[in-house]
């Protein structure tokens, strides 16, 4: 390459990119194309416009820059909010990313002033802020989603916390429970994940700004006052860690991963109950699909995607863990790769946590077929044993003696309630007619009335607990 082409090279690649100044030739089409991240990271747009109003007001509070170069800046970026808003912002994949592109059409709009923003700045720590502000956002919407949920589930519970159905352990049916005590079993899981994500938010709230490249600033500037205009609890400690790590990307994830697992349970059941063999719910038909072929189809599509796309967000999980695990310090580019996956999980979450609140508005249980269900397979065994206890004998005696009981009742084929008092008292000269009333499911179901327990009082007082503790305005 003659000199006159390269200086032709240089002045091209100069004026093309903001860091293009030490390179005698443009980046390839090839290449431009493989690392470029604005078709992704262009959603982060507002949380990037919010990072840079906080830096520039900072900027100018510290005399870092001028105050009119601060007013020209906010009027250029809030230009730049309504062209984005207005889907009228030329997005130009030359400048690789969300920042260089907002960064650029600041400099055309306002110049010099607009060039001065990135003082004490690097895009390191501008998206390593960027991703904060946007996961904070996202933890804030999603827990009210999943408080939605939880108000769903306990006005369900109130409504039919007398409703009896078997509980499973190995899926064959164990003892009595009643229908808002399993569904507040979820409830409780969804209210951990509540936890979960405040814990996350909680840990990322910390300004990584400030840090720029990897070791930090010589410019005088205030981190605090960014941190507070921001919404921030601090500011990250440790400028290395704060533009380098991802771990609170694993942490939302994770978090992710556990929500759609129990939501993927759930959905499990749900289709089981469906099932005609099983019959325990019906559920309103605008949720469910026909079949192509079969016209007496009722397909539960909306739990089975449910269960389904659980398995794309524990694969997030699984990416951003691997794009970590073999970072050496600070930044690299591998990091670009945190988004996509994120993206996709929240909306999986968003989409699936709508869908299933509203489908379970929808649900009601067929409390006959519950019934019949749980008058199977002597599941009130465990009340008869503890009834002997309470009479005096040790528990392996009364498990042994009521084992006997079932096994003879197997053979005649009939139930534990349908032997003659005189048939009972073969057993234990302590069993009297008072085992009757033990025997049924409401005697099973109203003696667990502690704490936890199944008893309808039980579940109403937890379902009014979480009305109380979770229930959101635009519930
Ligand atoms: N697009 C980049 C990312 O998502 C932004 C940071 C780029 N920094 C850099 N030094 N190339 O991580």
């Amino acid at each position: 390459m003659n000199t006159s082409t390269l200086a032709n090279q240089n002045q091209f690649s100069k004026k093309k990119y903001a860091w293009s100044g030490r390179f005698s030739e443009p980046v390839s089409e090839l290449v431009k194309n493989y690392t470029a991240s604005l078709k992704f990271d262009k959603r982060l747009a507002h949380c990037d416009i919010q990072g840079s109003l906080a830096h520039a007001e900072m900027l100018s509070t510290q005399n870092i820059i001028s105050i009119e170069d601060l007013r020209n800046i906010e009027k250029g970026l809030n230009q730049i909010i309504l062209e984005i808003n207005n889907d009228t912002f030329s997005w130009k994949i030359d400048f690789e990313d969300v920042h260089l592109n907002i960064e650029n059409r600041l400099i055309e709009l306002i110049g010099d002033a607009g060039k001065k923003l990135h003082t004490a700045r690097s895009r390191n720590d501008q998206i390593a802020t960027d991703m904060r502000l946007w996961i904070r956002d996202e933890i804030d919407d999603l827990t009210n989603l999943l408080n939605k949920l939880l108000c769903v589930l306990a006005n369900l519970s109130l409504e039919h916390a007398d409703v009896i159905m078997p509980g499973f352990t190995h899926l064959q049916v164990a003892q009595p429970i009643t229908f808002g005590h399993h569904l507040l079993a979820y409830a409780e899981m969804f209210k951990r994940d509540i936890y979960r994500f405040k814990d996350c938010r909680k840990h990322m709230n910390y300004l990584p700004l400030g840090s720029a490249a990897l070791a930090g600033t010589s410019f005088p500037i205030d981190r605090y006052r960014v941190a507070k205009n921001l919404g921030f609890d601090g500011v990250c400690q440790n400028s290395i860690d704060a533009i380098s790590d991802r771990d609170f990307i694993i942490e939302f994830c994770a978090v992710a991963s556990i929500i759609m697992t129990h939501l993927s349970r759930f959905s499990e059941e749900l289709i089981m109950w469906l099932n005609p063999q099983v019959n325990f719910i019906d559920i309103e038909d605008q949720f469910c699909t026909g079949s192509s072929i079969m016209p007496q189809k009722k397909n539960p599509d909306v739990p089975e995607l449910a269960r389904g796309k659980t398995g794309r967000v524990y694969g997030h999980l699984i990416s951003i863990l691997t794009v970590m695990k073999s970072q050496p310090l600070a930044y690299n580019k591998d990091n670009q790769e945190d988004k996509e996956g994120l993206f996709d999980t929240v909306d999986t979450i968003r989409s699936t946590l709508i869908v299933f609140t509203k489908m379970m508005q929808c649900i009601k249980p067929k409390s006959y077929n519950m019934r019949l269900a749980a008058l199977k397979n002597f599941s009130t065994a465990t009340d008869f044993a503890d009834y002997l206890v309470k009479k005096g004998l040790p528990f392996r005696d009364a498990h042994e003696i009521v084992s006997k009981v079932v096994y003879d009742c197997e053979k005649r084929g009939c139930g534990l309630e349908d032997l003659t008092k005189d048939e009972m008292k073969k057993y234990h000269s302590k069993i009297d007619d008072d085992v009757r009333n033990i025997l049924t499911l409401e005697g099973s179901i109203f003696s667990r009335n502690h704490v936890g327990g199944t008893s309808p009082e039980r579940v109403r007082e937890e379902a009014k607990a979480i009305l109380k503790q979770h229930y959101s305005v635009d519930t």
